[in-house]
């Protein structure tokens, strides 16, 4: 990471939009050290588009077109213990509960170096994503992720600060991720 002091995204928000992928849209300008995460979005996006495996947003600066990170949403469906479903107040016999899953995220470095709160903003969208859904189309109480702890330690923090939980369920049968959710409701 550089060390000029980065600007709070929010500050210049309205010089990106987030957009979907396209078949002509360039990604050249796209870069992550982390090779999967750059391979995916050249090679692997559009076609898993294409066969609705897979739905990717970008979020572009306007004036040059630059994606400055990118997320692939798909459907999921998570299951919760017994005491996991109390923590969110669901009162249902089955385990497994409806979500959204972030199944990729990144953000390009040269936006990264220059701007905080990328990831948390790409959150936050998808979060508004979800809520589309609710109110219109179909249900997901979670936004969910595995976090990729092989490349990126570090990452679980960045879920942690951004209100994601580890799923105890799920998680003895993994190593390479942490599968992780994000209650969309809002408790009253
Ligand atoms: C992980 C990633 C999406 C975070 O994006 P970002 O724009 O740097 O994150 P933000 O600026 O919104 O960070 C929000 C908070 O999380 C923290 N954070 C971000 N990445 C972190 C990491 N690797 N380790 C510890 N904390 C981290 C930030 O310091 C910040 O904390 P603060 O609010 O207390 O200052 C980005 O680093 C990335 O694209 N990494 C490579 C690909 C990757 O690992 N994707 C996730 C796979 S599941």
């Amino acid at each position: 990471m550089s060390s000029t002091v980065q600007k709070a995204i929010t500050t210049d928000k309205k010089l990106f939009h987030l957009e979907q992928l396209a078949e002509k849209t360039p990604l050249n300008s796209f870069f992550c050290p982390i090779a999967e995460y750059s391979e995916y979005l050249l090679h692997e996006a559009l076609r898993s588009q294409r066969d609705n495996m897979a739905l990717t947003w970008l979020f572009r600066e306007r004036t040059t077109g630059n994606i400055a990170a990118y997320m692939s949403l798909i459907a999921d469906a998570i299951k919760l213990s017994a005491t996991e479903k109390e923590l969110h107040s669901l009162d249902y016999p089955f385990k497994t509960i409806p979500a959204m899953k972030i199944a990729k995220l990144a953000v390009s470095v040269p936006f990264q170096e220059k701007y905080k709160g990328i990831g948390t903003l790409m959150i936050e969208m998808a979060a508004h994503i979800a809520t589309a859904c609710n109110n219109q189309y179909f249900a997901c109480r979670f936004i969910t992720v595995d976090a990729d702890i092989e490349h990126n330690e570090g990452v679980i923090e960045f879920y942690r600060k951004n209100g994601f939980i580890p799923n105890v369920e799920i998680n003895n049968k993994r190593s390479k991720t942490i599968s992780m959710r994000k209650d969309i409701v809002v408790q009253g």
